[in-house]
């Protein structure tokens, strides 16, 4: 079965086509990166004006370069939330017409659930249930994975994402935007010990977390050291930064995989192309004896094959939508169908 899948959350807008939801015939990405980096951040109206000039060409390129027929297209999914609601509907918009168009099914798909089915993509052989730690830009959450559709979410930050924290470091200390990985590459060689940095713990909510005050605390380091005249050590503020980041993340995910049962853990959504988080992942998953998946950096940000991924099981799953489909800014995990 051949899906063409659609991804247009926030800034970046991308069509796949994806066999059977593990093999990629085609996916092809538009970054908006460069758009919204001179605004430090994604602009929306900017984002979904972008979407709209993009999507028609990406959908042809898309299938010209896996070599198919339109009429070889089984269905549509489209991630319908949750994002930035004005670039979210180009994308349903766009999936609704070319299902319409082919006569097939419109598949609607969580973009975290896509996150996760990127592990799909990348490890043939994995299957759930697993325990999944998901962190991007917009949503930071640590879900048991019952099955292909079927997921519980054990925690969530209260507050900001992982990924927004990032950003938030790399413009305070002047990076570009994205900030994640230009903060990741300037943790590498600082001493992770220089700063001593906030980790959060609820009372009463062993899995959630929360990252707002880490947040502050960089930027207050920041800017107290711009008002004495202090050097900043940015790439130790940094490796401090990216330490308390992942202690706020492996050790709860582990925790979450040993009171759930689960033996695989499994990372999804852009941080987890972060370098230290992978690295602790690795070392937490050996010392516990978990069998730990972590999708190439590339599968980690936003792209449309992992839509394509999901929305086959969705579609398996039963889930349809049809020309009424609307778009959501917000919309938990664990809801089933659309
Ligand atoms: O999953 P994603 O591409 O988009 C959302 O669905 O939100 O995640 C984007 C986030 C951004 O905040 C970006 O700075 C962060 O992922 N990111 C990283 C790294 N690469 C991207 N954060 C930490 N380390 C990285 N290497």
């Amino acid at each position: 079965m051949i899906i063409m899948s659609v991804e247009s959350t926030c800034d970046e807008t991308a069509v796949a086509l994806v066999r059977d939801g593990r093999e990629v015939l085609a996916d092809q990405i538009f970054s908006q990166a460069g758009l919204h980096a001179v605004y430090g951040g994604v602009v929306p109206e900017i984002a979904s004006r972008s979407h709209v000039e993009v999507i028609f060409q990406l959908a042809d390129r898309a299938v010209a370069a896996a070599g198919i027929r339109k009429s070889d297209i089984d269905a549509v999914a489209v991630a319908y939330a949750p994002g930035l609601i004005g670039a979210v509907l180009v994308g349903v918009n766009f999936a609704k017409s070319a299902a319409s168009a082919l006569g097939v099914p419109l598949i609607p798909v969580h973009h975290i659930r896509g996150h996760i089915a990127a592990n799909y993509l990348a490890f043939p052989e994995l299957e759930p249930p697993f325990l999944c730690l998901a962190i991007s830009g917009g949503n930071t959450l640590i879900a048991d994975v019952r099955s292909y559709t079927d997921m519980h979410i054990l925690g969530s930050t209260r507050d900001d994402a992982a990924g927004e924290c990032f950003d938030k470091t790399a413009r305070v200390l002047g990076l570009p935007y994205p900030g994640g990985r230009p903060v990741d590459e300037l943790s590498r060689g600082g001493d992770d010990t220089k700063y001593r940095l906030p980790v959060a713990h609820i009372d009463g909510a062993p899995y959630d977390m929360s990252f707002s005050g880490l947040k502050t605390a960089v930027v207050n380091i920041v800017h107290n050291a711009e008002q004495r005249g202090d050097e900043l050590d940015r790439s130790s503020l940094c490796a401090s930064f990216a330490r308390a980041v992942s202690e706020s993340l492996v050790p709860r995910a582990v925790a979450a995989a040993r009171e759930t049962g689960r033996t695989k853990l499994v990372a999804a959504g852009g941080v987890a192309a972060n370098s230290r988080i992978r690295a602790d992942l690795a070392a937490a998953a050996q010392a516990n004896g978990l069998e730990l998946f972590v999708p190439p950096p590339k599968l980690c940000g936003d792209n449309a094959a992992m839509i394509g991924a999901q929305g086959y099981y969705e579609y398996l799953d039963g889930v349809r939508a049809g020309s009424d489909l609307n778009a959501y800014a917000t919309m938990e995990l664990d809801r089933r169908g659309a």
